[in-house]
């Protein structure tokens, strides 16, 4: 079929558009035809293979599968008819005779089940060879099909139950997989009616190499896949029946999955994907299955202050269920009077640089607006701060220098319309899982995907291109590809004409870095580099995304001005499929940035420095702000050393854990004179606390969030606060009234609509909008219009609107393997585990898939050092030394040592060096030297 065609769908004429089937023509004029084995959503092609929605057409002898069959100008079909009806009822009652009885059956609330309801099909034994007796565990023989070999039940997996004689073998769990999340560990085993799921080699789920997305679980229409949490003690069947479903979102990774909450008596019981613009349907493991923490036992439910007799320790630690001889209740009255005296006597006596800010970047743009606004408006200093500090402040330093904006230039989602892709120092499948899903699909497609780092990882199967460049070299490399560029004269010559500045001075530049200088360097051989090169600069749309890799070195900003340069030389910006896109952490690290939780910034990126610009904020607060710049995370643990800093207000972050040089940090906290920590969990930050606040969680609250894509959200409270736990915003506000500032918010919409007044990013973005659309991406040129997806389509939003190219040197990393500290010590994140892993550590299924501290190596260097996987290892660094289970890894290189930072009994930022980017003030997280040894040494 080419273009619309007119064909008559029960007795009435319809248009089918180019590629609908008969299915989605009637589904569209509001007929719904049963179907089974097609899932009518984003990503899922039909199959045609269980019958269900069969449907006859005029003149034809057999039924047609309505789910694939095209319609074709003039064809009659007749959906409702006795000979269609019959054929579907009998495909149900078939399928239905083959299974467990409903009340049995592994979800009796399943499409499958739905669909026979509505069809006024029962179940009957009409076709059945007999009653089915319940599937054993995976490993009975009797557990196996009487056709099959492959084990009928599989509960090995920490979330998700296998009852495969509900399986009616629609293979939908097989597209999910492959072709949806593009994971390729389900596939069909054996064949015809033996034919089965199976994982991997017909291993068990638990065991196999699943990631645990749980896209199979949302497909399937029976619930042969199956969630644990809606079922019994032995998930057999389906217990727990949602009373109420609420939309949100993920409050885990910058990606911004819209999520649909289900909650059984005030707690959440399921998470699924809900078809949001970043996800469409899709989740990952953190997001389906990492929900469980915000009803932790653990969480804080009444105010604590610190006892009088308990000192304060940089080397303290704290049972958070047994916290007495360091900690009593208090009442709200008298740890907001403690919290507010505190802070400010310290602002009376000292001044407001005395004072000091960690606002969250897990926190809505609300709470993060009026965090600032109280650091700045009630402390009296910009000393506010967030983890941006920690993940991409080099990325914005150098985004802000080259094009005048931090933000991505595109979403993650032109990959679709790209024809190269650069995936630099970042890992997606374990980091944004969700967009990794894209990128996969994207080079299935054909897009050409490169993947440039250190590590090894998943999407290098992806690959047409997988460089694994020498740690900490990424300049001498990037340089080399524009060396080959502006050499090979392959850049963008109109473009940089009329939109950049500062070519001349690269080219001089980039000229000292050919890549036969450059492959000793950076561990690449000049060919590749120039085949890379020209792959990027000649295909029509190029497209850049980098991750921490690039942002967290002393050289981070030098680094993300090289990907700038790539981009602003071949004029690979600006157009859909091309584009600069700093993979975002946090779910709201972008809102927080943009909110100004930053020292340097009010709201979007305008200077405190700026007398116009502070002058309008002094209006609008009433109060005289602090005209010179704050410090910045790291620098404010120096600066509380050094006895500058005496008071802190922390909210939902955790320096103890995150930041470099760990025993300097929370030997620091120790040293504050008032420490005011606001959280949902007794922290290792709270550890220190004078006053610990208990806060809402993600799932408790209601506000906007800003993902990498620049699409603001909403999250929406699913459940009631615990105990006497109160709302962040409340808390906030609370404060600033009790230090004399005079607040009155009536809730969330009026914050964000004050900060909107403020922030001409968020025009023609009201709350309600937001409310009504459920996403709308920023900048938006209309209340009815659509957000821009792509900026920067005409120039830069700098002063002159031209983009600046800044060229980068060679500097190595601050601290190299030698002879007594022999590894590279690399730290980042594991797919289960988030960030300090305060909340995933807490997620029952997370935890149980990850439980505990590895360390991962080479097993190559493994056998060098006389260690095998699974022994005790220590890993030592000029700063301290953490012990942890080796683990063997050929992703990572020889002379390398991988571990997380979500470990509290091994935290790894005890090892990592605190030496700063001087432009973006990010410590060097990913290269220090470091010795290995076993831990009995
Ligand atoms: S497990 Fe579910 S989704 Fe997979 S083939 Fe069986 S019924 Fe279909
Ligand atoms: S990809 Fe990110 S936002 Fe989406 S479910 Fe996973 S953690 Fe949540
Ligand atoms: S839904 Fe059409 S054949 Fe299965």
């Amino acid at each position: 079929m080419s273009g619309p065609v007119t064909f008559t769908l029960d007795g009435r004429e319809v248009e089918a558009q180019e590629g609908e089937t008969i299915w989605t023509v009637a589904k569209r004029t509001g007929t719904m035809i049963p179907h089974l084995c097609h899932l009518d959503q984003p990503g899922y092609r039909p199959d045609g293979n269980c019958r269900a929605c069969m449907v006859e057409i005029e003149g034809e002898r057999v039924l047609a599968a309505s789910c694939i069959r095209r319609p074709t100008e003039g064809m009659v079909v007749d959906t409702a008819g006795d000979r269609s009806r019959k054929a579907r009822e009998m495909v149900f009652e078939l399928l239905a005779a083959d299974m467990p009885a409903r009340e049995a059956s592994p979800d009796d609330k399943a499409q499958f089940w739905t669909w026979m309801d509505r069809m006024g099909v029962k179940q009957n034994r009409r076709y059945a060879e007999g009653p089915h007796e319940p599937a054993q565990d995976q490993g009975d023989q009797h557990g196996h099909s009487h056709a099959s070999q492959i084990p009928l039940r599989d509960v090995t997996h920490p979330a998700m139950a296998v009852n495969l004689d509900a399986c009616i073998r629609c293979g939908l769990c097989v597209r999910a997989c492959r072709e949806v999340q593009v994971n390729d560990v389900i596939g069909m085993g054996e064949r015809g009616d033996h034919a089965l799921p199976i994982f991997d080699f017909a291993d068990p789920m638990g065991d196999s190499t699943c990631v645990a997305c749980g896209e199979c679980v949302q497909a399937c229409p029976t619930g042969a896949l199956f969630e644990k949490s809606l079922m019994d003690e032995d998930w057999r069947t389906r217990e727990v029946e949602p009373d109420r479903y609420v939309d949100s979102v993920c409050p885990y990774c910058g990606v911004g999955c819209q999520t649909r909450v289900a909650v059984k008596d005030d707690r959440i019981v399921q998470v699924d994907g809900r078809d949001g613009p970043a996800n469409e349907n899709r989740l990952c493991v953190k997001g389906r299955f990492g929900y469980d923490y915000v009803m932790s036992p653990e969480r804080l439910t009444k105010p604590l202050v610190r006892r009088d007799d308990a000192p304060k320790r940089g080397d303290i630690r704290v049972d958070p269920l047994n916290p007495w001889d360091v900690f009593r209740e208090a009442t709200w009255e008298e740890a907001m009077e403690r919290a507010a005296g505190g802070l400010g006597s310290i602002r009376d006596t000292h001044g407001g640089g005395a004072l000091s800010g960690f606002g969250s970047a897990k926190g809505s743009n609300e709470e993060a607006y009026l965090f600032q606004k109280l650091v700045r408006a009630g402390f009296g200093t910009n000393n506010v701060d967030h983890c941006t500090r920690l993940c991409h402040a080099s990325s914005v330093a150098a985004l802000m220098e080259g094009v005048g904006s931090g933000a991505v230039s595109a979403p993650f989602g032109a990959v679709d319309d790209a024809d190269c892709v650069i995936i630099i120092g970042a890992r997606p499948n374990q980091n944004h899982p969700v967009a990794a899903t894209y990128f996969k699909q994207a080079a299935k497609r054909g897009t050409k995907l490169i993947v440039i780092d250190p590590r090894g990882q998943e999407m290098n199967r992806f690959a047409e291109y997988a460089l694994q460049f020498k740690p900490g070299t990424d300049v001498a490399l990037l340089n080399a590809m524009l060396n080959v560029i502006v050499e090979e004269k392959l850049y963008d010559q109109q473009y940089v004409q009329a939109h950049v500045d500062g070519f001349e001075a690269l080219a001089a530049k980039v000229r000292d870095f050919p890549p036969e200088a450059m492959e000793a360097v950076c561990g690449i051989d000049a060919q590749t580099i120039r085949e890379v090169a020209r792959l990027y600069a000649k295909s029509e749309r190029s497209i850049i995304f980098w991750g921490m890799g690039i942002s967290q070195h002393v050289h981070g900003t030098d680094n993300s001005r090289c990907l700038i340069a790539l981009a602003l030389i071949t004029g690979h910006i600006g157009r859909p499929g091309t584009g600069l896109h700093p993979l975002r952490g946090q779910n709201n690290v972008q809102g927080a940035s943009d909110a100004g939780l930053i020292p340097m910034y009010f709201a979007d990126y305008k200077s405190v420095e700026n007398p116009d610009v502070r002058g309008m904020y002094e209006d609008a607060w009433g109060r005289q702000l602090d005209p010179q710049r704050g410090l910045t995370v790291v620098e404010i643990m120096d600066a509380v050393m050094e006895g500058e800093i005496r008071g802190m207000y922390v909210m939902g972050e955790n320096p103890a854990m995150s930041d470099p040089d760990q025993t300097h940090a929370r030997e620091a906290l120790a040293k504050l004179d008032c420490l005011v920590v606001q959280d949902i969990f007794l922290t290792e930050t709270a550890w220190h606390a004078d006053v610990v606040l208990p806060a809402s969680a993600h799932a408790e609250k209601l506000g906007t969030y800003t993902n990498t894509n620049r699409e603001v959200q909403i999250g929406r409270p699913a459940i009631p606060l615990p105990g006497e736990a109160r709302q962040d915003l409340g808390i906030i506000i609370d404060l600033a009234n009790r230090l004399g500032l005079d607040w009155r918010y009536d809730g969330p919409a009026e914050v964000y609509e004050e900060m909107r007044a403020l922030m001409p990013s968020l025009d023609n973005i009201s709350w309600s909008r937001v409310e009504r659309e459920g996403a709308v991406t920023y900048p938006a040129k209309a209340e009815d219009m659509p957000g821009e997806a792509i900026i920067f389509t005409d120039g830069f939003p700098t002063k002159d609107g031209r983009g600046k190219l800044v060229p980068a040197d060679l500097v190595p990393p601050d601290e190299l393997p030698d002879a007594e500290y022999p590894f590279v010590l690399t730290t980042g994140r594991l797919l289960e585990h988030w960030h300090t892993g305060a909340m995933t550590r807490r997620a029952k299924a997370l935890d149980a898939i990850e439980p505990e501290a590895q360390a991962m190596l080479h097993p190559r260097d493994l056998t060098r050092l006389g260690l095998a996987a699974g022994d005790a290892v220590t890993v030592m660094t000029r700063r301290g030394e953490i012990s942890m289970i080796a683990r063997a890894d050929r992703d990572v290189p020889e002379g390398m040592v991988f571990t997380p930072f979500c470990w509290v009994e091994a935290p790894a930022n005890v090892l990592t060096n605190p030496k700063l980017d001087p432009y973006g003030k990010i410590p060097e997280f990913k290269v220090c030297a470091a010795r290995v040894e076993r831990a009995d040494a």
